[in-house]
């Protein structure tokens, strides 16, 4: 698996630090509150298991399974379908969307359409990465914690074709990987 990988972007030892600052930050932000972190399904499960350790206040989770990206696609279509939703009421919750990767804008643009309409007390997002190169739906991200450049990585929840979720670090895939298919 190891050897798909063309560079490593994102240390082991860098993803505990971007918990610990998002987690810090979080922590300020909401205390006193109770707010629902709600994990788009898969890409961001492993971020927001190590993220929500480091937020020291009460909080409950959910998740939610859109798709923007077909299996072997690498580039976003724009449409997104929503494969799993919610089995929590957010009405008058503070909610904070938890993302593996922010790319066009597209997925979030169209999440955020739909839970607007739920009535929550706030939503917010907060984003491991995000490739701000290319975006094409204006998003405010509320909490980024790391900026990266436009290239396809996969690692630390992130696939390519639902393979390398399982490695430590992310990583730039090698591009005859996913041209040779
Ligand atoms: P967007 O709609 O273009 O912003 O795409 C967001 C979603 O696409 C993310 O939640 C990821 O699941 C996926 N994605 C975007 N870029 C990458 C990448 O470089 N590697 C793996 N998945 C990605
Ligand atoms: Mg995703």
């Amino acid at each position: 698996m190891n050897n798909d990988i063309k560079e490593i972007l994102v240390t082991p030892e860098q993803i505990l630090e971007t918990n610990k600052k998002l987690g810090a930050q979080l922590s300020k932000d909401y205390e006193g509150k109770n707010p629902l972190f709600v994990c788009i399904l898969r890409g961001a499960a492993m971020f927001m298991m190590d993220l929500i350790k480091n937020v020291d206040v009460s909080l409950e989770y959910d998740f939610m399974d859109v798709s923007s990206y077909g299996g072997e696609n690498t580039v976003s279509t724009g449409e997104v379908k929503i494969i799993k939703d919610l089995d929590t009421s957010i009405k008058g919750r503070d909610v904070v969307i938890v993302e593996d990767i922010i790319d066009t804008g597209i997925t979030l643009d169209s999440l955020l359409d739909l839970l607007n309409a739920r009535q929550a007390n706030s939503i917010k997002i907060v984003s491991f990465l995000d490739k701000p190169d290319r975006r094409v739906k204006s998003i405010k991200v509320d909490y980024t914690g790391i900026q990266i450049p436009d290239e396809f990585v996969v690692g630390y929840g992130m696939d390519y074709d639902e393979k390398y979720r399982n490695l430590p670090y992310v990583g730039i895939l090698k591009p005859e990987v996913y041209n040779t298919k």
